[in-house]
């Protein structure tokens, strides 16, 4: 066996991880051994793993492992992990075509909000022919919160196309042309003044967890609409349906939830106001995820810091 191979476990309870990364571990073969969680390989010689939602206890099996990477962008999964321990680094995907998909979906439903198209989807059906009017980009405000490199991406792209747009984020961070930035508790508030578009794309911390509900929505232009794409966790369910009924939400596009896969009985389903697709608005490309574990192998090789580790006192 070559002293150069890396040993990285596969570590998920909810996703094939051999055959979702079938051609990348093809390609990483004689560089990194990839194994499965608790073959039988001599686990002393694990030093990586590849995670997405990891079993509770799989971080205590492997005493050398030194860093876990997320097959993407978001690494709240393996950061959730109970055993996880300090001395980890957990390495996300970034990847820029990434966030181009996720600006093709969130400009898709900005316009379906912006245009109508509800209504005539609704009126084709019914075969109405009724004019809706129209409002120029310019007239609706669009709040995105999160503006890492997915958030800039998306913003710079909205405001190419004529819609205020401003951004929120935990600290303060220079913005591109035609987006105002905003930051901290009061920038939240300043923020979400007026905003009629509202798009999620934050981390999941403890500080984000429940951010999208009532007190929040009531916060933004009445009839306004939510593009939900960054995790489940971020949105109280109840507080989502409560403002779509009572009229302060005029409709939302949810691509993540609180449990995945949606259950067969859940009220989204059949709402009338929610549009829904299944977390599927962009994933990180597999030869990037291949990337990141190659160069997270000889960054621990070179006994360096490894590209993307996240800030683990930040969270993201
Ligand atoms: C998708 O949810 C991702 O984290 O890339």
């Amino acid at each position: 066996m070559s002293s150069d191979l890396m040993h990285c476990v596969l570590l998920s309870r909810t996703t094939d991880l051999r055959k979702y990364l079938k051609d990348e571990i093809k390609r990483l073969e004689g560089r990194v051994a990839f194994v499965d969680h608790l073959d039988g390989t001599n686990a002393a010689d694990v030093r990586m793993a590849v995670g997405w939602h990891p079993h509770a206890d799989a971080f205590d099996h492997y005493p050398n492992l030194q860093a876990a990477c997320s097959i993407g962008a978001g690494a709240d999964s393996i950061l959730a992990c109970p055993s996880l321990r300090e001395d980890i680094e957990v390495v996300r995907v970034v990847e820029p075509a990434q966030a181009q998909m996720m600006s093709g979906f969130v400009i898709f439903h900005a316009i379906w909000h912006q245009r109508n198209f509800a209504t005539y989807f609704a009126h084709q059906r019914d075969r109405i022919w009724k004019r809706m009017g129209q409002r120029t980009t310019q007239e609706v405000p669009v709040g995105i919160l999160g503006y890492g490199a997915i958030g800039a991406r998306v913003a710079a792209d909205l405001a190419a196309l004529g819609f205020p747009v401003k951004v929120w984020s935990r600290s303060a961070k220079p913005t591109s042309e035609g987006v105002t930035g905003f930051h901290g508790a009061d920038g939240l508030n300043a923020m979400l003044d007026d905003t009629e578009i509202l798009v999620n794309l934050l981390p999941l911390t403890t500080e984000t967890r429940n951010i999208l509900n009532a007190a929040l929505f009531a916060k933004m232009r009445r009839g306004g609409y939510l593009i939900q794409v960054g995790r489940g966790e971020h949105m109280v369910e109840q507080d989502l349906l409560d403002a779509l009924d009572n009229g302060q939400l005029a409709g939302a596009a949810l691509d993540v939830f609180l449990a995945e896969p949606l259950s067969k009985e859940h009220p989204f389903w059949t709402h009338p106001g929610i549009v829904l697709t299944p977390h599927d608005a962009c994933d990180v490309t597999l030869p990037a995820v291949g990337q990141t574990i190659l160069a997270t192998a000889e960054a621990l090789k070179a006994g360096v810091k490894p590209k993307d580790a996240v800030d683990r006192m930040r969270g993201y």
